[in-house]
């Protein structure tokens, strides 16, 4: 990743918010990056703005905090749910203010021990506020992470996947700037590439982004709508005596709007003699030839096709009608020197390849 694209972004773009400090480069108050995360944690940025402001004002420090009743942190939680994240920040109070040094211990286990303080909070504080080369990740930083390195491994909350993630974040992290790229790639997150249409023509890391460049950002982080599915199926070349190939209109299952070749879904090799299926289009008593002339691979979006091509030759010329009694789909009967030109879709094109001259 090119972190000094991203810094430049940062300093460019980050927006002004009650924890952040006008020197971007000053370490903060752990106390502040403490409470502000964890709030963020299931909460949008302008949602905890006035929350945050709010809390530092009646728990300025963790003392002050320390020194309340649950019932008096709920008053300031109200509305943030998730109440266990305040039940939590008030008991790693109590611990922190009544420690021997009555100070936040500046090791990530040592934070990991602490009551709501898991792996991303630690390495927010760790970073943010002692400068530490420490990572994090968030659903912002994995949501990056998988476009940038078009990561598709499912499920996105496997281990392997998390492994992955962390990897990069450390990486990422590995820099003297560590508390810059974190927050900057949060902020990035946040406002560019955004789960829903993201801004990548405003993106600072765009010319290296592999789902951005492969036009395939809604592809990342993957989902279970994601999987891949195969598909075995015959596609159907049904050719007249003088030498018109059927393309049909509606029923199939690629290509709803617009002309293709009939296709349904087959087990493999289950392409032995006229199908059923073949009725539908045409009068069986004209047909001469079934001849299963190939096969083809090919993939729309999700799924992973493979084609059996049967080219069935009719013994009658084309007929002039443009509807199918029992389907009531259109039909057209194209030239067979034409077909290449009226199925310009590269799954016809493939089926239509295998025809021999
Ligand atoms: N989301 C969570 N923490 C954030 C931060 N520090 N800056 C921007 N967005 C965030």
């Amino acid at each position: 990743m090119d972190c000094k694209k991203l810094r430049n972004w940062f300093r460019k773009n980050a927006a002004e918010l009650p924890w952040r400090l006008s020197d971007l480069d000053a370490p903060r108050d752990p106390y502040a990056v403490w409470i502000s995360e964890t709030m963020l944690q299931q909460t949008q940025v302008s949602t905890v703005r006035d929350y945050f402001t709010r809390w530092m004002k009646r728990f300025p420090d963790i003392e002050t905090l320390a020194a309340t009743t649950e019932e008096e942190v709920f008053k300031y939680w109200q509305g943030l749910g998730y109440y266990s994240r305040a039940r939590n920040i008030l008991k790693t109070a109590k611990i922190v203010a009544e420690g021997a040094t009555q100070k936040f211990p500046q090791a990530r286990k040592e934070l990991e021990a602490l009551p709501g303080i898991g792996a991303y909070t630690a390495g927010a504080i760790l970073s943010l506020a002692f400068h530490q080369q420490e990572a994090i990740l968030d659903g912002n930083l994995v949501r990056i992470f998988s476009r940038l390195y078009a990561i598709g491994i499912l499920p996105v909350d496997s281990k392997e996947a998390a492994d992955t993630y962390w990897d990069y974040a450390r990486e990422v992290a590995d820099s003297p700037k560590a508390y810059m790229h974190n927050e900057a790639l949060m902020e990035l997150g946040r406002t560019v590439c955004k789960v829903k249409n993201p801004e990548c023509t405003s993106c600072p890391l765009r010319d290296t982004c592999r789902a951005h460049l492969e036009n395939r950002t809604a592809e990342f982080p993957p989902s279970k709508k994601h999987i891949q599915k195969d598909w075995h199926g015959t596609v159907l070349i049904i050719e007249s005596s003088d030498h018109k190939i059927l393309a049909i209109h509606g029923g199939q299952k690629f290509f709803k709007n617009q002309f293709t070749l009939p296709h349904f879904e087959s087990p493999r090799s289950a392409t032995a003699g006229l199908p059923a299926q073949a009725e539908s289009y045409i009068n069986t008593d004209h047909v001469a030839v079934v001849e299963n002339i190939g096969i083809f691979k090919h993939n729309i979006t999700i799924h992973k096709i493979e084609c059996d091509v049967l080219h069935i030759k009719l013994s009658s010329k084309a007929p002039v009608r443009n509807k199918l009694a029992k389907t009531a789909h259109e039909i057209q009967w194209i030239e067979r020197s034409d077909a290449t030109e009226f199925f310009a879709n590269s799954f016809c094109l493939k089926a239509l390849a295998l025809l021999k001259p």
